[in-house]
């Protein structure tokens, strides 16, 4: 055997270790995401039962570089069984931790148990973690999703010139449901409200930009609808797909985000203005027909001046809407407390079985 003795193990233990920094080699983070069950206000008059990640929807921000090595220790406090599905993470010498259960972990994770999961981010970009359990019920309608950014070992030009990163992940609510867990999303059941990042305008969030800002925005299809993204006045180019680089990026005005897709596009900030945002599927841009709702922002200038009649005059602004704050913060795991439900009572969540 090569290193016969422990003595020598231990040596060459450390001299490894010693080497990490200097190589970059793999990281280790380990984060602890509770899923809690509570209710959050999609829009006005609106009000969802969810199961939430770290009681937030969207759920925290998981950021690491690639290659880094990730633990995160789940707890389920809500009433029926969950996992977590990394969706992008390929689990390469590692499928137990894939979180479909039966498949590739033994059972789900029941009411108050726990369960680890350790993988490595074996690939970069826009991915992202949702529960596999009853997805037609978890993911479309009670917000069990979130954002994993795993940064590129080497950026391209295109990424390094940006300054702000914004994460807008459209799902989609059907308020037939909205106060019984463990119903709906089914093919019969209809959806009636249509979101960015947990709610619709208004209860939604500007981009507040100056010129020269190279804005970044990840778009991700966490519930079960095709959202059509168009943005007004500026050009997307069209840079990743499914968190990878493309060979060729591509402008577009309009960029369809179906169920489980991820594109990134990046901005150039030049047209001083206040923009819109929306969904260019008509029925999106309700509030179960009410108008204008959805998934919308705004993209506000600072060189450009507020009219009076603005519809989001007065708002109090979240610079973190968007994980905008969190984005400049480095790897960790980001919970973002504007997102945070409020409990579902105890006595009203114990369901009869
Ligand atoms: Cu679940
Ligand atoms: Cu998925
Ligand atoms: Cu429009």
């Amino acid at each position: 055997m090569l290193y016969g003795t422990a003595t020598l193990r231990n040596v060459t233990t450390s001299l490894l270790l010693s080497l990490v920094p200097v190589l970059g080699w793999a990281a280790q983070h380990e984060f602890e995401m509770s899923i809690d069950e509570v209710t959050i206000d999609v829009a006005p008059g609106f009000t969802n039962k969810v199961f939430a990640f770290n009681g937030q929807v969207p759920g925290p921000l998981i950021r690491v570089k690639e290659g880094d090595d990730v633990t995160v220790h789940v707890t389920n406090n809500t009433g029926l069984p969950h996992t977590i599905h990394w969706h992008g993470i390929n689990q390469i010498n590692s499928w137990h931790m894939d979180g479909v259960a039966a498949i590739n972990q033994k059972d789900a994770i029941r009411p108050g148990e726990s369960f680890t999961y350790k993988f490595n981010a074996d690939r970069p970009g826009s991915l992202w973690y949702h529960c596999h359990v009853n997805v037609w019920e978890h993911v479309a309608i009670r917000g069990m999703w979130g954002p994993i950014v795993v940064d590129p070992k080497e950026p391209s030009d295109l990424e390094k010139k940006v300054t702000k990163d914004a994460i807008l992940m459209m799902s989609t609510w059907q308020s037939t449901y909205a106060a019984s867990f463990g119903k709906g999303g089914l093919p019969q059941d209809v959806s009636d409200y249509f979101s960015v990042n947990g709610k619709s305008f208004p209860y939604s969030q500007p981009i507040r930009v100056k010129k020269g800002d190279v804005l970044r925005m990840r778009l991700y299809g966490a519930g079960d609808e095709t959202h059509q993204m168009h943005m007004h006045g500026h050009d997307m180019l069209v840079t990743h797909k499914d968190g990878y680089a493309l060979p060729a990026p591509y402008y577009v005005d309009t960029v369809p985000v179906g169920p489980g897709e991820r594109y990134d596009v990046i901005v150039e900030m030049k047209n001083p203005g206040y923009f819109i945002m929306h969904d260019h599927v008509d029925r999106h841009m309700s509030n179960n027909g009410a108008s204008l709702g959805g998934p919308v922002t705004i993209f506000e200038y600072a060189e450009a001046t507020m009219d009076d009649w603005y519809v989001w005059k007065g708002i109090n602004y979240d610079p973190n809407y968007f994980y905008s704050d969190s984005l400049t913060k480095g790897y960790g795991l980001f919970n973002s407390p504007p997102f945070m439900g409020k409990p579902v009572a105890q006595e009203k969540r114990r369901r009869k079985e």
